[in-house]
């Protein structure tokens, strides 16, 4: 590991800090890693769990190994977080709060899990990442947090490191909502702290989805995710078979 004397701290970050990060933490992705790293977004129950589950169904049939993990609760101390972040009253955390939170799972997630995995040459596939961030303590929030804030924790936790891909599954919110509500009625622990918004707020996330795939088009692809769960498999197939050359 080379030595940190000399280098300054500076409120932007450190001096020669790219350098550093591969030093410091090995684990950062590696340049030539042939992982591909496919992010799933878009508003509550627009179908990111059944589809990222389906896509990675359909990879092992093509035998391309790969990790299917979610954000935030991708990990066990990431689990945690997410029972933090995920269920109770809407108005616990302020936004700033909540963003550093869902920063701490997102640095857990990648320095154990998702860059070792695309080291190895594994694809991962996630349920959210950071435009979920973007998302919903930007757009979604009236009292939002900086955008220059995001943008400084994404560098501080992330670096240079983004998707390969990013599919933003996109609808009317008040369809979402109502898929999601009544998946909620089954389970044991009610993740619908954010599901309880008022509905200006979802509608202020997908402009924000939006907003964000017209802004980074070669990365983002924006899917109508108003149709039967089989269709909107075929056209992420589709994209996935397009955008890698399968
Ligand atoms: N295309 C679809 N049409 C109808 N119901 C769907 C569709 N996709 C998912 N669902 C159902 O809606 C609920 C929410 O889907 P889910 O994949 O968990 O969404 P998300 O992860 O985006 O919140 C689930 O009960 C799921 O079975
Ligand atoms: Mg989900």
């Amino acid at each position: 590991m080379g030595s940190l004397k000399g280098k300054v701290a500076t409120p932007r970050g450190i001096e020669g800090e790219k350098e550093w990060q591969m030093e410091l933490f090995p684990e950062c992705k590696a340049p030539d890693s042939k992982g591909m790293f496919i992010t799933f977004e878009g508003g509550e129950g627009t179908g990111k769990s059944t589809q990222l589950k389906l896509l990675s169904d359909y990879l092992h049939s093509q035998q391309i190994n790969n990790l299917a993990t979610k954000e935030p609760g991708g990990t066990e101390i990431g689990l945690e977080l997410r029972q933090l972040l995920v269920t109770g009253d809407k108005d616990k955390f302020d936004a700033v709060a909540e963003a550093l939170l869902y920063y701490a799972d997102r640095r857990v997630h990648l320095t154990t899990k998702v860059w070792p995995a695309l080291n190895n040459g594994v694809w991962v596939l996630s349920d959210r990442f950071a435009d979920s961030t973007v998302a919903y303590q930007y757009y979604g929030y009236d009292k939002r947090v900086d955008k220059r804030l995001l943008d400084e924790l994404y560098q501080i936790a992330v670096g240079d490191f983004k998707p390969d891909l990013t599919i933003v599954l996109d609808m009317d919110p008040k369809t979402g909502l109502e898929r999601s509500f009544k998946k909620a009625l089954g389970m044991a622990t009610k993740e619908t702290r954010h599901e309880s918004r008022e509905l200006a707020f979802h509608e202020n996330l997908r402009r924000g989805y939006l907003e964000m795939a017209r802004q980074e088009p070669e990365r983002f692809v924006v899917l109508d995710a108003d149709k039967s769960i089989e269709r909107l498999h075929i056209d992420i197939v589709q994209v996935v078979k397009e955008r890698f050359k399968l």
